[in-house]
């Protein structure tokens, strides 16, 4: 190889070389420094954080509140609807639904569906229980699958009631 034609090679090659490693540098800064936001975009995502962790506390409460008593109030009798549930969260913490079901006597059932743990309308559909995800329908006062892929029927929740006060409890 001449002395010209090495010159150009090498050239070519350090030149190559040279981008690489820049382009290489720019990412691996982007990627320690993170994407540029705007001051905007910037408290939004805190602002989605505080949030976060809000809903953390709450959980971390309803825990606490589970461990430590054996009743929790959910309602009054009054409170009670017959075509629409008041939601709240079980001994479980999963969401369940408390109505005024037939001979006006509560009704609190478990609303995740047990065909694939989706979780049911609080609003009955004709008089039943509906699981959206996949169309299943229960019996508000039994729980039993009527219609729909769910074989299973929802749970009952255990409660008592005192001075016309719904609890539910850990043991029935
Ligand atoms: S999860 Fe409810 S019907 Fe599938």
């Amino acid at each position: 190889m001449h002395r010209r034609d090495f010159l150009i090679w090498l050239s070519i090659t350090v030149s190559g070389f040279i981008a690489l490693t820049t382009n290489l540098l720019n990412k691996i800064l982007r990627y320690i420094s993170g994407p540029n936001l705007t001051k905007e975009q910037e408290a939004k995502l805190v602002e989605e954080k505080i949030q976060n962790l809000d809903r953390s506390v709450h959980l971390e409460k309803l825990r606490e509140e589970r461990l430590l008593k054996d009743k929790i109030l959910i309602c009054g009798l009054k409170d009670l609807k017959k075509k629409e549930g008041l939601p709240f969260v079980d001994f479980n913490l999963k969401p369940a639904l408390a109505f005024l079901g037939k001979d006006n006597n509560p009704v609190l059932i478990s609303s995740v569906c047990t065909h694939l743990g989706c979780t049911v309308q609080s609003k009955l559909n004709k008089g039943r229980l509906l699981c959206p995800c996949h169309i299943t329908y229960f019996e508000l006062d039994t729980g039993k699958a009527l219609e729909g892929p769910a074989k299973l029927p929802l749970p009952m929740v255990p409660f008592i009631v005192e001075e016309n006060k719904i609890y539910i409890v850990k043991h029935a």
